[in-house]
């Protein structure tokens, strides 16, 4: 999409984005699932780029989950190899295009070298003020919601509006998505933003995430732009 038709185009202000399909991606090839996950980097950091040129305010993409650790050590030690090679390998020109990155997540299992990496990513982007790069990683919808809910509890508090709980989950001062796009054929949330996603459009794809381009994006983008959104009221 190019600059000027962004501009016309109904464009969500919050994009979450559930990458999917790095082993099938992987096993199709004959490759290793760290090849899967590989690719599924690079695709990544094309949809930040392209997110970020055409003037998307946020950006949420779907990591790790609080699930994913039932997979074979291997796979899970290579996934967080990955990320700190990306992290550190990016760093510069997400920095340059004014990009803001923060963790979504419990990263108190991390090793010392991978917060190390995302300390020194979010300190040196927290001043900028172009896209916001969410990445969810250690996430899970559910224990976003009870860490949520004990901490009212431990400040005494009963929260009484969707802000006062929206404030205690990870995603506070985030507006909720507009869009939810799945690539990976599956269609199901497996835990992602259950809180966030109560009125967000959601979108779909047979496409596997190493094979999602800026093309498929925009697909997603422009049906966003036909739906019509009511939240319960009549328009
Ligand atoms: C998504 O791809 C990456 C993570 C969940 C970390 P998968 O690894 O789930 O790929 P499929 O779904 O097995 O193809
Ligand atoms: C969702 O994908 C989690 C991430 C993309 C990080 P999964 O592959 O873990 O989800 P399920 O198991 O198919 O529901
Ligand atoms: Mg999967």
């Amino acid at each position: 999409m190019t600059e000027a038709a962004a501009a016309t185009e109904k464009m969500p202000a919050h994009v979450a984005v559930i990458m999917d399909g790095n082993g099938r991606w992987a096993e199709q090839r004959g490759l290793p699932k760290y090849r899967g996950h590989e690719a599924g980097m690079d695709a990544m950091i094309e949809i930040v780029r392209h997110a970020s040129d055409i003037g998307v305010r946020h950006l949420t993409v779907y990591a790790f989950s609080t699930e994913n650790w039932k997979r074979a050590q291997e796979e899970v030690s290579g996934i967080f190899d990955l990320l700190i090679i990306y992290v550190n390998r990016e760093l510069e020109e997400l920095h340059r295009n004014n990009v803001k990155v923060d963790i979504l997540g419990d990263r108190s299992p991390f090793s010392k070298k991978v917060n190390a990496a995302l300390d020194k990513t979010i300190a040196k982007t927290q001043g900028n003020t172009g896209l916001r790069f969410h990445i969810a990683l250690n996430y899970g919808s559910r224990a976003e919601i009870l860490r949520a809910a004990r901490a009212c509890v431990d400040a005494g508090e009963g929260p009484e509006t969707d802000e006062d709980f929206g404030g205690r989950l990870y995603t506070a001062g985030v507006p909720d998505p507009d869009l939810l796009v799945r690539p990976g054929g599956e269609k199901r949330l497996s835990n992602f933003l259950l809180w966030q996603l109560a009125y967000t459009e959601l979108y779909f794809s047979d496409v596997l995430w190493p094979d999602y381009t800026p093309a498929e994006f925009d697909k997603a983008i422009s049906e966003f732009g036909a739906r019509k959104r009511r939240f319960g009221g009549r328009v």
